[in-house]
């Protein structure tokens, strides 16, 4: 299946598509061994700051590379901030990047946000191109407070009619609301409810497909009620990173001597393997 018809599947059977974020190649062997293994699709998401460490085009050749070994891998460009380096990624041969405007106000979120659509689709017709309307906070780390300014009540989420707006004024394939959702995972691992009812709303409202910003930490029943509601792709970032930095760290009071990288990065790697694949299950409802 291509890209859109994976979506389409995906929001026909009411599950999510996988989205993980990579900085290295331990994380990109965790999440295509975790698709393969569980014989799912998955989507690797690479941020600016994340794909300049890998290499833009380097992440698009490891990616193509596995695609040609039958691997149901797609690549994003997460959270793109300016017009430029969306070109860069259009160019580059991506399935799809966002463009992130959503601190800007609404009249410069819609203007760079819809240069970047016209000039993607004169590129290549079969790129997606997502925005996001209402702030989440910005970083894929570890919390001690909800960040400052992210959209918490009822008042501050995305409305239907705000999406409705936006994305008839930019033509844009995919949509990121804020319903509830905040990057980066609370330190009790416990993130706040989504609003699942604004979720509905908004996927009836705008008809295209939803996707799900900063998953880690959301309970695990609002990740089958967002899916079942319209949030067809889900994003997590920071419960990899955790579960990375997590095992690097005991890796080094288990074995102080070890100085092979491949073998210090087993561990990290492996557990990184073990979080994706457990949140893809559930996103498809496999277990
Ligand atoms: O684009 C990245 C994500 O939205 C990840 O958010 O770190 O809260 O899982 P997260
Ligand atoms: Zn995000």
């Amino acid at each position: 299946m291509t890209y859109k018809e994976t979506i389409a599947d995906a929001l026909k059977r009411g599950v999510a598509i996988g989205h993980f974020n990579i900085s290295n190649i331990e994380g990109f062997w965790a999440v295509v061994n975790a698709s393969r293994k569980l014989d799912l699709p998955v989507i690797i998401g690479v941020s600016e700051g994340e794909r300049d460490w890998i290499g833009v085009k380097e992440a698009k050749a490891l990616v193509d590379i596995v695609k040609s070994e039958g691997a149901k891998v797609f690549l994003n460009a997460d959270h793109t901030y300016s017009f430029e380096r969306v070109k860069e990624v259009v160019d580059a041969g991506y399935d799809s990047v966002i463009i992130d405007c959503a601190k800007l106000p609404f009249d410069e979120n819609v203007a760079i946000t819809k240069q970047c659509v016209e000039y993607a689709r004169s590129v290549n017709p079969e790129i997606l191109v997502e925005a996001e309307f209402g702030f989440i906070g910005s970083s894929s780390k570890i919390l001690d407070a909800i960040p400052e300014g992210a959209a918490q009540d009822e008042v501050q989420l995305t409305s239907p009619e705000q999406a409705i707006e936006f994305v008839q004024k930019t033509g844009i394939d995919l949509f990121a609301p804020a319903v509830g959702n905040v990057h980066g995972m609370m330190r009790t691992g416990k993130n706040p409810h989504l609003h699942i009812e604004r979720i509905k709303a908004i996927s009836e409202a705008i008809k295209i497909p939803l996707v799900l910003h900063g998953g880690s930490g959301t309970p695990d029943e609002d990740f089958v009620k967002a899916a079942e509601n319209g949030m067809a792709i889900i994003h997590i970032s920071t419960e990899l990173r955790f579960a990375f930095a997590s095992a690097l760290k005991e890796e080094f009071v288990k074995n102080p001597d070890e100085v092979a990288p491949y073998k210090i990065m087993k561990a990290p790697r492996d557990a990184m393997q073990v979080q994706a694949e457990a949140r893809l299950k559930l996103f498809n409802k496999l277990q």
